[in-house]
């Protein structure tokens, strides 16, 4: 698939997997998924499984990522974890403001745009999560929606920071439903976001920020998803817990 910029999609295991069951899927993964060199391929397993698939991704194309992490860089936070605890992993990605953590854990923008700032002050690339709901996509608001989260997200970056950052655009009511959104809708929000970091910072960097697409993203959907021009990858949920479904979204994205 010839693409302006690398793809990358990353596989979100939720609160899956116990440590011998993250081991039997990175292991498969690893023997499915070799010489990815026009792909970025993340997995992103719970915190308690991250030291031992750190061990079995160390040295191979996989990288490693994570599903959270603190805006606080240490101290007296009980239960929370901090980027240089996740680097000691060598976590390189984390993925903010997922949907589940603004539902669920109350998220604002202001929090992840502060996560934002604390994961590229630790050298670690964020993956911004974005996304409207079914009410706000049938009110018509959607682009308001994700301009305001963009915008809130993204506040204060500098471009070359900005350049460091995976946006994932995951409509609320494509997550988990087995509805995804037309391979055209999702890039009329990709150009959408795109058009928004063109006023926000330049046209060369917006250019270069990859946009993942999420939200029952399956082996079956993901060729036509990514082969859109704005659209530069997939955040998995579901279709990444095995290794089957993982490994072939990989597969379909990449050139016969
Ligand atoms: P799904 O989840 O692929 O199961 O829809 C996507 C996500 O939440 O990142």
């Amino acid at each position: 698939m010839e693409k302006e910029r690398k793809l990358i999609v990353a596989g979100n295991w939720k609160m899956n997997k116990t440590v011998a069951e993250a081991l039997d899927l990175v292991k498969g993964l690893k023997l499915e998924l070799n010489n990815l060199k026009d792909i970025d391929v993340v997995v992103c397993p719970p915190f308690t499984a991250l030291s031992e698939v750190s061990k079995e991704v160390i040295d191979g194309d996989i990288r490693l990522g994570c599903q959270n992490m603190s805006e606080h860089s240490g101290g007296a936070y009980t239960g929370e974890i901090s980027a240089i605890m996740l680097k000691e992993f060598l976590v390189r990605y984390v993925i903010l403001g997922h949907s589940e953590r603004r539902q669920y854990q109350e998220e604002s923008d202001e929090l992840i745009n502060t996560k934002t700032k604390a994961a590229l002050a630790a050298s670690l690339k964020p993956i911004v999560c974005v996304g409207e709901t079914l009410e706000q996509r049938e009110a018509d608001e959607t682009e308001a929606i994700i301009g305001k989260q963009v915008r809130g997200c993204l506040a204060g970056l500098e471009n070359s920071q900005m350049e460091e950052v995976i946006l994932a655009y995951e409509p609320v009511w494509a997550i988990g439903t087995g509805k995804t959104a037309t391979a055209e809708q999702a890039q009329a929000v990709h150009a959408f976001i795109r058009s928004v970091l063109v006023e926000l910072f330049d046209e060369a960097t917006a250019k270069r920020v990859r946009i993942q697409y999420g939200g029952s993203v399956k082996p079956n959907n993901a060729r036509e998803l990514l082969g859109q021009p704005d659209i530069d990858g997939a955040l998995v949920g579901g279709a990444a817990l095995e290794v089957r479904s993982f490994s072939d979204i990989v597969k379909n994205c990449l050139d016969d």
